[in-house]
Parts: structure tokens; sequence; C-alpha cells
């Protein structure tokens, strides 16, 4: 069960500053204390223990006055959750000042094993994964293959990825397809973007991460007109919000925006298939290639509107349904 730490303190959306950290321990006073359990409590997530100690001059001492241990109930068949952050509340509303707890978490059942974990594994490569964004699914993986399929085609001057999540589709063409050139990555939420930043250094990989709405950004605009060449992936929120009942129970613990987009899901692709026709009309005579991961039922309009544009296809997943579209303009050499 998680230990909340430096790597993990993400575990709950909005806990990113405990008190104080002492190398890699998470510590909270009173007051912090008492907000990690409302949070908590948000959460469905239970405390299976928590230590005090106290620090001076950068020296570590545990408080043996202020330990608790529901660990007992770790065993039995209904661990009531409610009842340690009850029983928790109670002893931190007596914590006295100086003293800092360190808590060990009992996450809901369903709660994602890559999000405890804290890591998952995308083409081989690691990336840290936590509730900032959602977790990389397998299919991606398609997308990023027939990514690396144009690559082969064509080394553009610039990759845009537009909804980055965790950052894994630039950071894997950079080290499993060699991309060497310029890469943009864009996300709405900032909180994606920290993790994002986390992961490209993590592989030292060079990614310019701009926080924007789909396409719509000055820096992006700007970048554009400099090249002669781009490819634009993107894998945006496309689950029909009228689906939410069929999904797994498990992506609850997911930004909420990172799944659904409306009704039918569609309406991000559709603003981003317009912004991505507004951008490419600017410049008419720049190489573009762009791949898009889509709910099954979003692909005929999406090539209804990219057909008009340049050449476009639709390709399957590993189940077979056709859940990718590709865009090429003036791209072979
Ligand atoms: C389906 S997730 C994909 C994450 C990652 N690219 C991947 O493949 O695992 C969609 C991402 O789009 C972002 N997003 C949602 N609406 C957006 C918008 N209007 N502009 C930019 N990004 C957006 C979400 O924050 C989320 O990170």
């Amino acid at each position: 069960m998680p230990l909340l730490n430096k790597t993990n303190v993400h575990i709950i959306k909005g806990l990113d500053k405990p008190t104080v950290y002492h190398k890699n321990m998470a510590l909270f006073d009173r007051t912090d204390s008492l907000f990690l359990l409302d949070l908590c409590e948000d959460n469905s997530i239970g405390i299976l223990g928590a230590d005090g100690f106290e620090i001076e001059r950068a020296q570590i001492r545990p408080r043996m006055d202020w330990i608790l241990d529901f660990s007992s109930s770790w065993s039995s068949d209904v661990f009531d959750w409610h009842q340690t952050i009850e029983a928790s509340r109670w002893a931190m509303s007596e914590l006295p000042d100086g003293v800092l707890m360190e808590f060990v978490l009992r996450m809901p059942f369903n709660y994602p094993d890559a999000y405890l974990a804290g890591r998952t594994e995308f083409m081989q490569l690691d990336f840290h994964t936590d509730p900032r964004a959602l977790i990389p699914r397998l299919e991606t993986e398609v997308l990023v293959k027939e990514a690396g399929r144009l690559l082969q085609e064509r080394v553009p001057d610039l990759i845009i990825d537009t909804g980055t999540g965790t950052g894994i589709i630039p950071i894997t063409l950079a080290k499993r397809y060699g991309y060497a050139n310029a890469l943009i990555a864009t996300d709405i939420d900032p909180d994606a973007l920290g993790l994002a930043a986390e992961n490209a250094i993590l592989h030292d990989v060079g990614v310019e991460l701009i926080q924007c709405d789909l396409l719509d950004s000055p820096e992006l605009r700007q970048a554009i007109s400099g090249v002669g060449s781009v490819l634009f992936v993107a894998n945006l929120p496309y689950v029909p919000e009228r689906d939410a009942n069929l999904v797994s129970a498990d992506t609850v613990y997911e930004p909420r925006h990172a799944l659904y987009a409306g009704e039918d899901g569609y309406d991000c692709i559709a603003v981003y298939l317009e912004q991505f026709r507004g951008l490419i009309e600017t410049h008419p005579n720049m190489s573009i290639a762009l791949i898009m991961e889509m709910d099954p039922s979003h692909t005929d309009r999406t090539l209804s509107v990219l057909s008009d544009l340049g050449t476009a296809e639709p390709f399957a997943d590993y189940a077979g349904d056709i859940r990718f579209v590709r865009f090429t303009r003036l791209w072979k050499n």
C-alpha cells in the first residue's frame, strides 16, 4: 500500500504540497494532515497507518507516542476505510505543534495498478504515471507505430502532439524511432504537462511543452510558420458521455477531461479538425501528416473533413476496430 512520498504524492490529486519533505518522506503537520484526510475521504481512500516525527537541526526523530496503526483491519473482509479516516481525524486534531506525520494509505479495491505502482510500460519504455494524466492504453501503440512508419517516408522538421497526457507519444517517437528534430507537446491541463515534463526528463528527450486549447496557441502558430514539414499526432478525449456506464470502473480515477468529450465523444475532435484545417490552409506548400485516434463511430466524419484537404485513410487497432485516421498532404518525397 502506498506510503506517501515524493514520487507518489500525486496519488491524491491536489495533494502535491505536504508541509515538508524530509529526503523522500512527505510529512504533514496538523493542518495539512486534516486537509489530507479530507482529500482521502473525497476519494474513498482509507488510512492504514501513520507515524509521527520531529525534525531538529536536520535530524529526524520518531515520536513513538504518535503512531496510528489500522493494519489489523487489513485482513478483515470489510475494511472500514471511513472509520480509519474518522479515527485519524480525531487523532490529528490533537497533534502538537512540531510533530509531523507520515501516512500509509489504503487505496480503494478498483484503484488502477498503474497509479498504485506510479509507473507503466509503453512500447517497452517506462513512464511515470499518476492521476494527473490518463494511463496510456495499448491501442495507442498502433498510432505511434504508424507515426514511425510515416517518419520513414519523411523526417519532418516538427512533430506536434496535442493532448499529450503522460507525454508517451512524442517521447516514444524520439526514443524508439530516433526522431531528433523539434518536438512540441500540448495539453489543456497544466498537471498533465507537469507529468509529461517528468517523463521527458526521465528519458532525456527535449520536448517543448505548451499549455493551450487544442491547436489554439500563438507559440504553436509561430513554430509552424518557420518550418517546411509537420507531423501532427493527437489522441484526444473521445469517449461518448452516453457510454460512461460502459467503461471500466477504474476509469473514475483518471481525469474526466482526458476521457470524455460531449454526448457522442466528438466535441474535441471536431474543434481540433477545424483548427487543423485553418492552420494547414494558411501554409498550402507545407508537407503535412496527421494521425489521430478516435472512437470507431467517429472515423467516417473525420475522413469526410480530411479528404477535402489531402489523402485521408482509416486504419484499425489490434482488435480490428477502425480507430485511427491517417492524413497526408505533399508528404512523400
Ligand atoms: C485520451 S488522453 C491522451 C493522453 C496521451 N496522449 C495518451 O495517448 O495516452 C487526452 C488528453 O487530451 C487533453 N485534453 C483534453 N481536452 C483538451 C483540449 N481542449 N486541448 C488540449 N488538450 C486537451 C487531456 O488533458 C488529456 O491529457
